[in-house]
């Protein structure tokens, strides 16, 4: 009886956290984004009563400028949040730069962030990489990148950040400027946030042609699947997955590729097909075409409803245009009371 109660009184407490994250408008969202962020804020939204999901149109801004597609992306992503089951009625769907809230607590946090540490920032030095070998300017922002997206939760004082295992470096930054921010004005006055997922840890969905995690800015648009990929489209992508020649002995170890191709499926398919095709492997029986033609299938099973929602819910501005000035009115209430809070304990409420 006193253990159920407490279980009642602890899931009343957890729902009572504030959840925020966001994604960048730099192109069509692929299934990493999908499994990583998305999954889990349609999840959240109906456990956590106050969440904060965004489009991080400033990020984007650090490497992606060009206005004509930052313009379109900002709706795709949108009608993306939308067609993959986020529902304003249940969290705060919004766009970044409506909230003006948030680049005056970013040039505040900018005071008590140190060039050195940014310039550690392993995301940051791969970009950097990245921008220099496509002959692109590395600009100011990017070096502030973790600044703007420890303000972007903060800023409505929030506990858990579902992303994925790629975002871990920047949310125990977001965690330091809390900490910071707590001792120099001697206070509790942000939380330390975390990352989260429904996993046993943050995941990590890797790309198609063994390059690491897949990404929708990558160089090889082969090596993702889009929620926007046509059907013979990413069929196709899944039949060409780098592969090798396969096992020759039982039960040997998994190369990277091979392992890559089984945590998607994973993702996608039953546990009854992932067993299959394990022990296919392990008795040196797998043949791979038919292994990518089950996930192929499966993967489609998922995307296709959503590409075609995506689809559907672009075309209507108005509705759009609905969610992010409702979304909008609400997000700007919650930043504008912790921006005065912030405010205050650094001594600036002059005059009352
Ligand atoms: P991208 O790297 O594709 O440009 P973003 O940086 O906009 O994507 O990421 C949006 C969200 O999706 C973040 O929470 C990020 O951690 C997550 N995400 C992106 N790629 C992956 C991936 N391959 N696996 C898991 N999560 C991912
Ligand atoms: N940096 C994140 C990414 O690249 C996007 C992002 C910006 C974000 N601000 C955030 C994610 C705040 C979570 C919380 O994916």
């Amino acid at each position: 009886m006193i253990r159920t109660y407490c279980c009642v009184l602890f899931l009343y407490f957890c729902s009572m956290e504030t959840v925020v994250s966001g994604a960048r408008p730099t192109g069509g969202l692929q299934i990493g984004n999908y499994f990583g962020a998305i999954r889990n804020f349609v999840q959240m939204q109906e456990e956590f009563d106050k969440c904060y999901f965004f489009v991080a149109d400033y990020h984007s801004l650090t490497t992606h400028p060009e206005a004509k597609e930052l313009n379109y992306h900002v709706k795709e992503l949108l009608a993306t949040y939308l067609a993959c089951g986020l529902d304003p009625e249940k969290a705060t769907i919004y766009i970044q730069s409506h909230l003006p809230q948030i680049p005056e607590l970013y040039l505040l946090f900018n005071m008590f962030a140190y060039k050195g540490e940014l310039e550690k920032v392993p995301t940051f030095k791969e970009k950097v990489r990245s921008q220099t070998e496509s002959g692109k300017s590395v600009n100011a922002g990017l070096l502030t990148y973790p600044v703007l997206m420890s303000v972007d939760i903060l800023i409505h004082r929030a506990l858990k950040v579902p992303v994925g295992k790629d975002q871990l470096a920047h949310i125990e930054m977001a965690r330091d400027y809390a900490k910071r921010f707590n001792y120099m004005t001697k206070s509790e006055y942000f939380p330390e946030p975390v990352g989260f997922s429904y996993t046993k840890e943050l995941i990590k969905v890797p790309a198609l042609d063994g390059s690491g995690k897949m990404s929708k800015s990558a160089a090889n648009p082969n090596s993702a699947i889009f929620l926007m990929d046509e059907d013979k489209v990413l069929r196709k992508k899944i039949m060409r997955a780098t592969t090798d020649s396969g096992p020759t002995e039982e039960n040997q170890a998994k190369p990277e590729v091979i392992e890559n191709l089984f945590d998607l499926m994973r993702l996608v398919s039953t546990e009854d097909v992932v067993c299959h095709y394990e022990s296919a492997y392990n008795d040196c029986s797998i043949r791979y075409g038919d292994m990518k033609k089950q996930l192929a299938e499966d993967m489609a099973q998922l995307v296709n409803p959503i590409r075609e929602r995506i689809k559907d819910l672009i075309k209507d501005e108005t509705y759009l245009a609905k969610v992010v000035k409702d979304g909008g009115e609400q997000a700007r209430e919650s930043a504008a009371k912790t921006l005065k809070g912030a405010k205050e304990l650094m001594g600036m409420n002059y005059f009352g």
